[in-house]
């Protein structure tokens, strides 16, 4: 069970105050009666709700594409830090909301907030092959043996091994790249490169799966995904 008007701002995207809004002018019926209490709780599986005679299309789960900014960590809650979760705009709040990976502190770009624990798997474990694309600002260029290299895997001096990856300079820049993983370990991009004596300057995320961060995004926005999009998600 749900207060009224968390339900109609989560499913229509609107704001809290846009749903009291519509609630108050009598625009939202349950089961068929007008309910004009705000506070009203009704349980969206179970209710038939609709807005000014429209049947609300209340999905189970949310997703969220933002736009990461530095400084900010990719968790759901931070005693000191800001966290990507305090970015979301009250409207696209859920309780349950975490961001499916991780992104360094300093890294930017596409991260995707949900409250889909089977979705955020799906795309996570690297059995599944799900591509996260990056692009890499370098300090030093890049060169065919080291795109090589990362085609055919390598281990770092952890131990941890490294699949296979397609690394290729951005244009004609060899000091920017791009870089295709299926795997999601700690610093992961950062430790490859390092492997190779370079190191990332800076570090954008900029597709999961077969859906690419949108550019009109700026620093910080986020959005919520069309059910296409979702799909993309996990297509490869
Ligand atoms: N690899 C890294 O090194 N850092 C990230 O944030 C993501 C991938």
């Amino acid at each position: 069970m749900q207060r009224l008007d968390k339900i109609i701002s989560g499913a229509n995207g609107i704001s809290r105050n846009d749903a009291r809004a519509v609630i108050r002018r009598g625009g939202v019926t349950v089961n068929g009666a007008t309910v004009t209490d705000i506070g009203f709780k009704a349980d969206e599986n179970k209710d038939v709700l609709c807005v000014d005679g429209k049947r609300l299309d209340y999905n189970e789960h949310i997703y969220i594409m933002m736009n990461k900014p530095k400084g900010v960590i990719s968790a759901s809650s931070g005693k000191n830090h800001m966290t990507v979760t305090d970015l979301v705009p009250e409207e696209m709040k859920r309780r349950d909301l975490f961001p499916a990976g991780r992104l360094d502190k300093d890294t930017t770009g596409f991260i995707l907030i949900t409250d889909d624990g089977e979705l955020a798997h799906n795309i996570l474990s690297p059995k599944k092959h799900i591509e996260k694309t990056y692009i890499a600002t370098l300090d030093k260029p890049i060169n065919a043996d080291i795109i090589e290299a990362f085609a055919e895997g390598f281990t770092l001096g952890d131990g941890s091994v490294c699949a296979c990856s397609r690394l290729k300079a951005v244009g004609n820049d060899l000091k920017k790249a791009e870089v295709v993983l299926t795997q999601g370990m700690y610093h992961q991009v950062k430790r490859m490169f390092l492997k190779f004596g370079i190191t990332v300057l800076e570090l954008e995320r900029v597709k999961m799966g077969a859906l690419a961060l949108d550019s009109s995004l700026e620093s910080g926005e986020c959005r919520l995904l069309t059910p296409d999009e979702v799909k993309l998600l996990t297509s490869r």
